[in-house]
């Protein structure tokens, strides 16, 4: 069904980041580490608490150096190094996409790794030892407040126009880890759809979305997406 000239579009999801030893969004009660959505991914919430969003983030962002790509991350480069149209969507704000090797990769909801000035937007990585601290962080262009780069709710997801246009292209998408909660990320099955492309989701449960796949495998990517992206490669 895929060959080396199939458009493939994926989006992926906490999920794929799991078998890393990063929590999902919605593993079990609601809560973010503890804390509820509203009051550390809204701009009210750092506004209301910056202390507490930025510490949160922090502590996040230290994570990062603890954790590895698993083999679902892995098995993404491998077929993106077989294809010649594709494009990697990611809801994730971790870099184990970049760190195993995938290029042509977009994160809709921002990044963990570099921050951005609240004052004149400026973007920089900020991952030594002297940015992973409790104290709030100074731009390096206009001493403004370093804020999370982070598409919180209530913000706009990054790179649309260009997801959008990938997503009427594609003949196959394929949805990875994510729970079909989340807007406009959840849509993005039905735009592929509409535009006539082969849908395909790969999850632990079934997500909200499950009816709308063409193929669903239930199970982790790490164990499923090894064996399916190799048959994929070598038939
Ligand atoms: P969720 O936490 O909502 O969903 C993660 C999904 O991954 C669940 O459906 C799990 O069943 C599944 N899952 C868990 N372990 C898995 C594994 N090993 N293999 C495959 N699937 C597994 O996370 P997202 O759907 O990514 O937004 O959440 C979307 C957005 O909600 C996030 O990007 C975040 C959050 O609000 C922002 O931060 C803006």
């Amino acid at each position: 069904m895929i060959s080396k000239e199939t458009n493939v579009v994926i989006l992926t999801g906490a999920g794929i980041s799991a078998e890393s030893g990063i929590r999902t969004f919605r593993a079990s009660d609601g809560l973010w580490e503890n804390h509820r959505v509203e009051e550390v991914a809204t701009p009210e919430g750092w506004a209301a608490n910056p202390e507490l969003v930025w510490n949160f983030y922090q502590q996040r962002r230290r994570q990062l150096l603890e954790v590895e790509p698993n083999s679902g991350h892995h098995a993404l480069v491998e077929l993106e190094s077989y294809l010649e149209h594709f494009l990697l969507v990611t809801q994730n704000v971790d870099d184990l996409h970049e760190r195993a090797g995938s290029n042509n990769l977009i994160h809709m909801h921002g990044e963990l790794a570099p921050l951005r000035c609240e004052e004149c937007g400026h973007v920089e990585i900020m991952m030594d030892e002297n940015h992973l601290g409790e104290n709030f962080l100074t731009c390096n262009q206009c001493e403004g407040r370093m804020r999370p780069h982070i598409v919180w709710f209530g913000e706009m997801p990054m790179h649309m126009p260009e997801i959008e246009k990938a997503l009427a292209e594609c003949e196959v998408f394929i949805a990875i880890g994510t729970s079909g909660h989340v807007y406009p990320a959840a849509n993005f099955l039905h735009i592929a759809r509409r535009h006539g492309a082969h849908t395909i989701g790969i999850n632990l449960d079934p997500p909200e979305n499950v009816y709308f796949f063409d193929e669903f495998f239930q199970g982790k990517a790490g164990e499923i997406l090894p064996h399916i992206v190799e048959k994929w490669t070598t038939e």
